[in-house]
C-alpha cells in the first residue's frame, strides 16, 4: 500500500513465532533509478532553464508538490462523524523527532473551534483567594516556558487490541506527535489566584462545541502542566487548540484540554463523561481502570512498514520512534526475526524527557522475510510488553492504552505487512 486514503484491513495473519530467519548478508543491489532523461546527467534540467519564483511569492511556504502525499489521513469507518473523530499523523514519512505543525495529528469530539483571540479569555476560579479572568494578551505577559513533549492520545494503537487490524503505521500508531511548546507554567497562574488548603483537584474545559472536560490532581498542575499558546515557534494551529490549550506531558492526550476557557479548583474529581464513559479500560472481571493518566513506554518501527515497503536490497535503515509518560527513553531493543533475537537500537538526536526519541538499525537487507520489532525501555527500567502480556493483565476488552509491541512482517518482495507473532 503506498498513496491510498484508506488502510487495507491486513490479512490478520497471526505467524508462529521466529521462523528461520537467517542473518542478512552484505549485498550492494543497487536500486534502479527512474526518472526523465531530459532531466538527468549530463542534460540540463528543466528547471536549470528557468527562472523560479521570487522571495514572498509564496508568503506562507509549503512542502514541495512532491510531497503532496504526505498528509494527515482518516479512516472514514472508524468513526460517525468528521466532528468526532481523528486524523493520523503519518509517521512513516517522517524523520527526526519533531512533528511539522500541518502533520499533528487531530482529535476533535465536537469539531475544530474558531477563536478570535480578541475575545477569548481564560477563566481561573474555584478554590482560590482570588478568581482571574486572563486575556491572550495578559498569558503572554507571564515568563514562559519552552518544552518539546509527546501527546498520545489514549486510543493511538485501540483497533489492535484484538489482533493486526490496520495495514500501516500511521493507522497503528499515527494518534501521536511531538512539538515545542512555548507557555506559561500552570502553577504559575494558580499560584496567583491563591489556592485554599483544600484544594487537590482541577477541572479543564474547552470552549469547542464540546465543552470537553477533565479532572487533573493538583500536583501534576504544579509541577509540569503548561498553558501553552505556541508550537514550533508559531501560535498553536486551530487543530491544536488555538489560541491556548493544556500540556501534561507523559499524560494521556484526552486531558490536553484544547481551546481551553476554564480552569476550576477543587477537592475531588468531577466524573466528567471523558473519565467514566470514555477514556476507561474495562477488565476482564467487569471492573474498569480509571484515571490512567500516564502513557506507559511504547515504540513502533516507522520504515520500513506497511506505507513505506523496501524498495532495494543491500544496506537499509530500519527506523522508528519511543516514547514514555514517565520520563526520558534509556534504550530500544530491535528484532528482524519477531523478538527471538533482540539488538540495541541507535538512538540519535535529542533524548528528552517525555518527549519521542528517534532510533535507527541499520541492516543489509537480501530479500529474506523479517519479521520486524521495536521494544522501547525508558529510564525506570520500564520494558514495552508484549500483546500478549498486556493482554494476560487487561484482557481483550480495552481500547485505550495498548503499548504492546509492533510486528512488521516484511516479505520478500519488500511489502510489510501488519501481523501479530504468537
Ligand atoms: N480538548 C477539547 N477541548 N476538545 C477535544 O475534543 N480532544 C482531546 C484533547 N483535547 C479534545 C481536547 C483528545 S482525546 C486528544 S488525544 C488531544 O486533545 C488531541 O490533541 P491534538 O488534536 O492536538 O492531536
Ligand atoms: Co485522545
Amino acid at each position: 500500500m503506498t498513496r491510498s486514503d484508506e488502510p487495507k484491513v491486513s490479512r490478520r495473519r497471526v505467524l508462529a513465532g521466529a521462523a528461520s530467519l537467517g542473518g542478512a548478508a552484505l549485498a550492494g543491489t543497487n536500486r534502479t533509478l527512474a526518472g526523465d532523461p531530459k532531466n538527468l546527467p549530463p542534460n540540463v534540467p528543466g528547471w536549470s532553464r528557468v527562472l523560479g519564483d521570487g522571495v514572498a511569492v509564496r508568503p506562507y511556504g509549503k512542502p514541495s508538490k512532491f510531497e503532496s502525499h504526505v498528509i494527515r489521513r482518516d479512516v472514514q469507518w472508524l468513526t460517525a462523524s468528521r466532528e468526532s473523530s481523528v486524523s493520523f499523523t503519518p509517521l512513516h514519512a517522517l524523520d527526526g523527532i519533531i512533528t511539522p505543525n500541518g502533520l499533528a495529528f487531530e482529535r476533535h469530539h465536537g469539531g475544530i473551534a474558531e477563536i478570535d483571540p480578541e475575545d477569548y479569555r481564560l477563566v481561573v476560579h474555584g478554590l482560590v483567594d482570588k478568581p482571574l479572568m486572563l486575556t491572550l494578551a495578559d498569558l503572554k505577559r507571564y515568563p514562559r516556558q519552552n518544552r518539546i513533549y509527546f501527546l498520545e492520545c489514549a486510543a493511538n494503537s485501540g483497533m489492535e487490541w484484538r489482533g493486526a487490524q490496520l495495514n500501516g503505521c500511521q493507522y497503528t500508531h499515527g494518534m501521536v506527535h511531538c512539538v515545542e511548546y512555548t507557555g506559561v507554567p500552570l502553577r504559575m497562574l494558580l499560584e496567583e489566584a491563591g489556592l485554599k488548603t483544600s484544594a487537590s483537584w482541577l477541572l479543564a474545559e474547552g470552549a469547542d462545541s464540546a465543552a470537553m472536560s477533565r479532572s487533573l490532581p493538583l500536583a501534576k498542575a504544579l509541577d509540569d502542566c503548561l498553558v501553552a499558546y505556541r508550537m514550533n515557534g508559531e501560535m498553536l494551529r486551530p487543530e491544536q487548540g488555538y489560541p491556548v490549550r493544556l500540556v501534561v506531558p507523559g499524560w494521556e492526550g484526552n486531558v490536553w484540554v484544547k481551546w481551553l476557557r476554564r480552569i476550576k479548583v477543587g477537592d475531588a474529581p468531577w466524573h466528567a463523561r471523558e473519565e467514566t464513559s470514555k477514556y476507561t479500560d474495562l477488565l476482564a472481571d467487569g471492573r474498569a481502570r480509571r484515571f490512567t493518566f500516564v502513557m506507559d513506554a511504547k515504540s513502533v518501527i516507522t520504515s520500513p512498514s506497511p506505507q513505506a515497503p523496501l524498495a532495494a536490497k543491500g544496506f537499509t535503515v530500519i527506523s522508528g520512534l519511543a516514547w514514555s509518560g514517565r520520563g526520558r527513553i534509556a534504550r530500544v531493543d530491535v528484532s528482524l526475526d519477531g523478538g527471538r533475537n533482540w539488538r540495541a537500537a541507535r538512538l540519535d538526536g535529542l533524548v528528552l524527557d517525555k518527549a519521542v526519541t528517534r532510533f535507527y538499525a541499520e541492516t543489509a537487507w537480501n530479500g529474506e522475510e523479517l519479521l520486524l520489532q521495536s521494544r522501547a525501555i525508558d529510564e525506570t527500567g520500564y520494558v514495552q510488553p508484549t500483546k500478549a502480556e498486556l493482554r494476560k493483565v487487561r484482557g481483550q476488552n480495552s481500547i485505550y492504552h495498548n503499548n504492546g509491541i509492533q510486528t512488521w512482517h516484511v516479505l520478500r518482495n519488500g511489502e510489510v505487512e501488519n501481523v501479530e507473532v504468537s
